[in-house]
């Protein structure tokens, strides 16, 4: 079986290939090609749904040409593609683009949700080089999903069987560290910006000034919600308020990074608690920071709780994640769905899925 996949949700243009033989537990990654519009959106400082639409037009066909070097269309046995959450404009790029192979070869196509192409990204395991199968999951299970776009966790009572039991009011967690870094003067994406200084901070043993001290939004809140906006305005005017040096800069940055990983961690210990989950699954771009995966490494050791993570390249947005879940979904006879019922759901929810 070969499987093509497309991921074009918001900033990065994703095609992978995959290949496994009949009834195996386990694929080979041909081809797991990305494309990031980073440096473009860079210049705004942050993504922009039609200038996203207009580089995954460009970037699409040439990884599609690239992923079947040496293959034909009429190879393929399956086709998949991200159909949301993720922006409406950018979404319909790959969506068309999978519907014309879909049609024209008469192959299959599996719609798939982006937040569920994160958890599985947590649940890969590669077994030998460039050979995939997906890790022995212990439910229930809680999954922490923290990107650019969102901020949810889901309760999984069971494989694919998915609730949402909270979620970010406002802003998404990777959009507060983007803006925050926006207003400290540094370049998107701000995740990583903010997690460098962080570091060094850390290792320094710096001291936050009092009146550097940041809020933790909805800490008590006595539910699983997040709120990351006051703390984007808290960071905007403890700028406004002190001329900060590098040095001091640098210990603001660990402020904000403990800041929302206080939350994180509470919010995680509570919905495990409640729902006496035996495993935790986090996934998403913001799942590449460090101090937020060691603190979490924490609780788990301590709680007894199995964690999984996915490997710091597969944490951002790909196509490998996407070709993952059709696997699973053809292992499982998911049937297929008609192309022309495939319509781009930029707000699709995780409880949605059609699994
Ligand atoms: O999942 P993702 O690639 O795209 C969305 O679906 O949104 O996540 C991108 C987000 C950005 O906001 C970026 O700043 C954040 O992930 N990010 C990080 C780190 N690396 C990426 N945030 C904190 N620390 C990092 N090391
Ligand atoms: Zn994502």
């Amino acid at each position: 079986m070969r499987l093509l996949s497309i991921e074009t949700s918001c900033d990065e243009t994703g095609v992978s290939l995959i290949e496994w033989k009949a009834n195996s537990d386990s694929f080979r990654v041909t081809k797991n090609l990305l494309v990031s519009q980073i440096d473009i959106h860079r210049e705004y400082g942050g993504v922009y749904p039609n200038i996203a639409k207009r580089e995954h037009a460009k970037a699409l066909p040439l990884l599609i040409e690239k992923a079947m070097e040496g293959l034909e269309f009429s190879d393929l046995d399956a086709v998949a593609v991200t159909y949301g959450p993720g922006l409406s404009p950018a979404l319909w790029v790959g969506i068309e683009a999978a519907k014309v192979l879909a049609q024209e070869y008469n192959l299959p196509l599996y719609p798939i949700n982006h937040m569920e192409g994160h958890i599985y990204a947590s649940m890969l395991s590669e077994i030998k080089k460039n050979e995939y199968t997906f890790k022995p999951v212990t439910y229930p299970a809680i999954a922490l999903l923290i990107s650019g776009g969102h901020t949810e966790l889901i309760h999984i009572s069971n494989e694919h069987v998915y609730k949402k039991i909270g979620e970010t009011q406002d802003d998404a967690v990777g959009e507060a560290f983007d803006k925050a870094a926006r207003s400290m003067g540094y370049p998107y994406p701000g995740g990583p910006e903010i997690s460098k200084r962080a570091k060094i901070a850390r290792q320094e043993g710096s001291i936050v000034r009092s009146e550097l001290r940041l809020p933790r939004p909805m800490l008590h809140s006595h539910d699983l919600n997040f709120s990351f906006s006051g703390l984007k305005t808290a960071v905007l005017y403890a700028l406004q308020k002190n001329e900060l040096n590098d040095e001091e800069k640098q210990a603001f940055c660990m402020e904000f990074e403990n800041a929302v990983t206080d939350v994180l961690v509470k919010k995680v210990k509570d919905a495990l608690y409640l729902y006496n989950a035996k495993s935790l699954i986090v996934g998403g771009g913001v799942s590449a920071n460090a101090h937020i995966r060691e603190s979490l490494e924490k609780v788990c050791k301590k709680e007894d709780i199995e964690l999984l993570l996915s490997e710091k390249s597969l944490s951002t947005d790909n196509a490998l994640m996407i070709a993952a879940i059709a696997f699973a979904e053809i292992k499982h006879d998911i049937p297929a769905t008609n192309p022309e019922e495939i319509r781009a759901t930029p707000n699709l929810s995780l409880s949605n899925t059609p699994l």
